[in-house]
């Protein structure tokens, strides 16, 4: 399902958040620097679970702030109780720790949560200056494609961007943010996560900002309590590995998924 939103055109500053994963802190501070900056529309692009603490959290913040959001493959597993997050990951070891993830936020997950999961549209449009915005998950045609940086050629954009009908591509799911734009003038933006860092070995976490008037994003990190939401991970007994990444911003699980260039980049 797609929703199209009614405004003729989105003018004014609007800010994209990626994956939430229950970080419930980070998400208050981002939408609140968010605010600061004069952004009239949030949006997040899925993913509200995984990873953190009481997932129960998050979706009264994102109705405090009047974030649109979209679904994620965790919110569609979630909503319809399916047996794993439908990350697409493919080694043993990414799975392992994706399904104690997945596992815990099942087990915390209440049914009135799962109906509103349920009702999450699939992808966002509107125009912005008269270019055609598209938001969605992985990508325009499947919800957990992984949109790596490294992995796309200009020529696989276009086409994915003339494929979707869209100028303007909005995506997460990675978990690492980036931007390209193509010859011809397409955009495509990764706004990555605010759940967790973006193994670079800092804590604070990223979202993606259009100020107004302006036709490129550029990438707003937020620092923010990371100590409260570990200290919360520990006291709910989630694996230390996810700790440690809150704690340092180095990833320590569901890494071999990483294409060798962005694996470079971290710590392991
Ligand atoms: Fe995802």
């Amino acid at each position: 399902m797609t929703l199209r939103l009614l405004e003729p055109d989105l003018e004014g500053t609007i800010a994209f958040l990626g994956g939430i994963y229950s970080n419930h802190v980070a998400l208050r501070a981002a939408a609140e620097d968010a605010r600061r900056r004069g952004a009239k529309r949030l949006f997040c692009l899925g993913d509200l679970g995984g990873f953190g603490p009481n997932p129960g959290k998050v979706l009264p913040l994102l109705d405090e702030f009047g974030v649109r959001t979209l679904a994620g493959n965790y919110d569609v597993s979630l909503a319809e109780k399916r047996p794993d997050c439908g990350c697409g990951y493919t080694h043993p070891s990414d799975n392992h720790f994706a399904q104690l993830s997945y596992d815990y936020t099942h087990r915390r997950t209440t049914d009135p949560e799962r109906a509103r999961l349920g009702k999450l549209p699939g992808s966002i449009r509107f125009t912005r200056g008269g270019r055609r915005f598209l938001l969605c998950h992985g990508s325009p045609r499947k919800i957990n494609e992984f949109l790596w940086e490294s992995g796309c050629s200009d020529a696989f954009l276009t086409r994915l961007l003339r494929e979707a009908e869209a100028d303007t591509v909005l995506c997460a799911h990675t978990g690492i943010h980036w931007a390209r734009r193509v010859p011809g003038g397409g955009l495509v933006v990764n706004a990555g996560a605010i759940g967790r860092p973006a193994n670079d070995g800092a804590p604070r976490i990223w979202y993606a900002l259009f100020e107004a008037g302006e036709e490129e994003p550029r990438f707003v990190p937020v620092t923010y309590d990371h100590e409260s939401l570990a200290r919360e991970m520990e006291e709910e007994s989630l694996p230390a590995e996810f700790v440690e990444t809150i704690r340092t911003g180095w990833w320590t699980t569901c890494l071999e998924i990483l294409p060798a260039k962005e694996r470079a980049r971290g710590k392991y």
